[in-house]
């Protein structure tokens, strides 16, 4: 924990705010329109009072951890509430990754983790014709999140049931190229080398790979490193929360960004 307050500091302090000084001009107007835009979108309410209502959902449910496990919850059995409270997305991270996706106009979403649905829903609802795909191992938070997509009338989601490591190449497989691929679980090097490796065959020169806690271990942070280091990603980002990569051959010279969000 103490590792990671450091390394966020170190973050806070060498991360670019605004445009000022970006001389790439896709990585200057993605931080004035994404990163540090401040503005909130229509939606944006909406969502906020879901969240808050799931912050007071005292359901139980009792989860079957397919993943790296969790450094939150000690226990399977879990409260709504304190999942939307420790274990998803902040309101900060789906809020940038809904004004990502409407920048780039990205339709076909992908996201591994869908865990109670909220951030699957900020991604469905980023644009016109956003397709969202969610793939969740736990039974139970597939049922609850399908229930809630239901509720919300997200007909734009399309939740999967099963491990990522099976239902990723099926469904890669299935639409062959994707705009945004979302890796939010399974935090081991191994896992997220492999999920790379395998979304590099599907991608097309607008693809983009967002992968959330690069600062969970050091085993995140290798991977995170090989990832930026990849001859195909031509510019990477680091948000600390997340790490964004990029395949856009008009950029000759690989570059790496960090920003504050
Ligand atoms: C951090 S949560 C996802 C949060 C959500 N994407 C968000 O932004 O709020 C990670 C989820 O991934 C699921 N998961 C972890 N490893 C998995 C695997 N190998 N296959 C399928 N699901 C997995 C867990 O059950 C958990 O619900």
């Amino acid at each position: 924990m103490i590792k990671k307050i450091i390394k966020y500091i170190k973050h806070y302090f060498t991360s670019k705010k605004n445009g000022h000084g970006i001389h790439s001009p896709f990585v200057y107007n993605l931080v004035e329109n994404v990163f540090s835009n401040k503005n909130a979108f229509y939606d944006f309410e909406e969502l906020l009072k879901i969240r808050i209502d799931l912050e007071h959902d005292n359901t139980e449910i009792i989860i079957d951890d397919l993943g790296a496990g969790s450094k939150t919850f000690p226990s399977n059995k879990r409260k709504i509430r304190d999942i939307a409270r420790r274990g998803i997305s902040s309101k900060t991270q789906s809020e940038t990754l809904f004004k990502l996706i409407n920048y780039l106009n990205c339709n076909t979403i992908i996201e591994l983790g869908t865990s109670i649905g909220l951030n699957t829903l900020y991604l469905s609802k980023s644009g016109k014709d956003t397709k969202v795909y969610t793939i969740e191992g736990s039974e139970a938070l597939y049922n609850y999140s399908s229930a809630f997509f239901s509720k919300h009338k997200a007909i734009n989601v399309f939740p999967v049931l099963g491990n990522f490591n099976n239902k990723l190449p099926e469904l890669l497989e299935k639409i062959q190229t994707f705009s945004l691929l979302y890796i939010d679980g399974n935090h081991t090097y191994n896992a997220t080398i492999s999920y790379f490796n395998l979304a590099l065959k599907h991608k097309t020169e607008s693809s983009i790979i967002v992968f959330d806690d690069i600062y969970w271990s050091d085993e995140m942070e290798k991977a995170w490193l090989e990832i930026q280091n990849h001859s195909e990603v031509s510019i990477s980002i680091d948000c600390f929360y997340f790490g964004i990569v990029f395949f856009r051959k008009e950029n000759k010279q690989k570059e790496h960004f960090r920003i504050y969000l």
